[in-house]
């Protein structure tokens, strides 16, 4: 019988033949210092090689037999490197984290030394760090290696032993979990590494012994973490339910039809919906709409603040976003939200074309990408966005979120009462939705907040007499702003489809 195949399989060949093509050093960036020294273990064995481990901490140690070199005396890179280039005895030598030690010419000429007598020494170094970059005067004597991430079936070979383990540690109690959750969670797993996968999983299982829907969000904030992100796109916990978002029923039939496509992995790629824009007057329910795409797919939602963009690191702008779409590419399938997109590519000429090019990136970027990455950006003013976003193809469809019409309103009102708390049947919804035309969800919202203060200030129970004070003591944005709104419709009719 043959032994079972290691995992990853692949990687191990290609670390094999690297070596035996005489590559003298090879350079292993992964955060899975375990797997990818246990792997050189493998490989140093198969190979015959006598294998060296060195750390700051621990010095330059020989794995296995043989004799063992002072390792006090090489905890000093210097040290340690002078010391393999004197070694006669071909080796393979794994150098953990010496990336901060790459900026130092000795080191590197060192380096360089060892591989360049590659013929008389036969000596393997192999860099292993979470990053390295690695000086020019080195790279032709280095091969990178990328040790590739668990795919699905890994993934779920590794939820299974977990379970197998639990089950071992409870007394043959059997993890709880349905399929469909299984099968997100795996899907939510790719794109860690195979000991992240492990201790997310075990961290899942082990609080109560099950894998329910509820422990997903959780998981897929830590994958976030874990991704190790630079503060422009951010982790949004809070995703809603359209049976909170009131009106918006043709965005919400519109998004039901594509919910299998956007959310299995299988769909193909071309047939991927690939995102929308909500247009509309501020505070009708865009940014809400936005966390209920999310929350109705079950997907996670990343928001990716524009603002931040520009501002965290001066002149990185772009690369900003090419990171910060990446990172969305690798928590797929997910949601990325841009907020008031015009906020962040507006027409302003004063910032050298940056915005431009950032614009270009993104447009690429959204034509290109079929990752399953669904794009929701919202805006308020239509004016700021260039034309090129606007155009056919670039966005499945452009939604308007109007004003709520005298039913939506009614509706709103009775979502706001039940968020806190108030019931709506001793209250007059309909006459108040009648007396607040023109009012947008938003200012419906803080017209229920306002009441409630005034009726706990009167020490009262809320009623409708409170909420129609409120409702005449408010001038809703569509008045102050009714010319810029009635643009906004004009410019909408036509090239929008509506969301309510
Ligand atoms: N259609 C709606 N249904 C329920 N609540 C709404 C609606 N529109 C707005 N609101 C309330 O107003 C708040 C602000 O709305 P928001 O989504 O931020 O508006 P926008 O992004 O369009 O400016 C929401 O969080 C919600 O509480
Ligand atoms: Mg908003």
């Amino acid at each position: 019988m043959s032994t079972p195949e290691p995992e990853n399989g692949n990687d191990f060949r290609d670390l094999q033949l690297l070596i035996r093509s005489h590559v003298p050093i090879l350079v292993v960036e992964t955060h899975d210092e375990n797997r990818a020294r246990e792997m050189m273990t493998r490989l140093a064995i198969r190979e015959t090689l006598p294998l060296f481990v060195w750390t700051v901490t621990e010095g330059l140690q020989r794995l296995g037999f043989g004799e063992v070199p002072a390792a006090e005396a090489l905890l000093e890179p210097e040290a340690m490197l002078k010391a393999i280039k004197a070694q006669r005895e071909r080796g393979l030598y794994v150098l953990c984290d010496l990336h901060p030690y790459l900026s130092e010419p000795r080191l590197v000429r060192l380096l360089k030394d060892v591989a360049l007598r590659y013929r008389e020494l036969g000596h393997t170094l192999v860099l292993l760090s979470h990053r390295l970059d690695i000086p020019p005067e080195l790279t032709r004597l280095a091969a990178r290696v990328a040790l590739s991430l668990p795919d699905e079936e890994e993934i779920m070979a590794i939820v299974r032993e977990e379970a197998r383990r639990w089950q071992e540690a409870n007394g043959g109690r059997r993890v709880r979990t349905d399929n469909r959750t299984l099968a997100q969670l795996t899907r939510s797993l790719r794109g860690l590494t195979h000991a992240d996968c492990r201790r997310l999983v075990r961290n899942a299982i082990f609080d109560d012994g099950s894998i329910t829907e509820s422990a997903l969000p959780e998981m897929n904030r830590a994958k976030f973490e874990l991704m190790d992100l630079d503060g422009v796109l951010s982790f949004e916990y809070r995703t809603e339910q359209f049976a909170d978002v009131a009106g918006v029923s043709r965005l919400r039939a519109w998004l039901e039809q594509r919910r299998e496509a956007a959310t299995a992995t299988g769909t193909p790629e071309v047939d991927r919906p690939r995102g929308v824009l909500l247009l509309g007057v501020q505070g009708a329910g865009k940014s809400l709409s936005a966390r209920a795409i999310a929350g109705a797919w079950g997907l996670p939602l990343l928001r990716l603040d524009m603002g931040a963009l520009y501002n965290k690191y001066i002149g990185e702008t772009e690369r900003n976003l090419r990171e910060s779409l990446r990172s969305a590419e690798l928590m797929a399938p997910c949601v990325l939200w841009l907020d008031e997109i015009e906020k962040g590519i507006g027409t302003a000429e004063s910032d050298e074309g940056v915005s431009r090019r950032v614009l270009g990136s993104l447009l690429t970027w959204m034509a290109e990408q079929r990752g399953g990455v669904f794009v929701v950006a919202t805006a308020n003013d239509v004016s700021l966005l260039p034309p090129e976003l606007l155009r056919k193809g670039r966005f499945d469809e452009i939604f308007f979120v109007d004003l709520p019409d005298e039913d939506t309103r009614a509706e709103i009102f009775r979502i706001h009462l039940r968020r806190r708390g108030v019931a709506s049947e001793g209250i007059d919804v309909g006459a108040l939705a009648a007396a607040s035309e023109g009012f947008a969800g938003a200012e419906i919202e803080q017209v229920v907040v306002s009441a409630r203060y005034r009726a706990a200030a009167a020490q009262q129970p809320l009623d409708s007499a409170h909420l129609a004070t409120e409702i005449r003591a408010t001038v809703p944005l569509s008045v102050t702003m009714a010319e810029r709104m009635d643009a906004l419709r004009r410019w909408a009719a036509g090239r929008t489809v509506p969301a309510n």
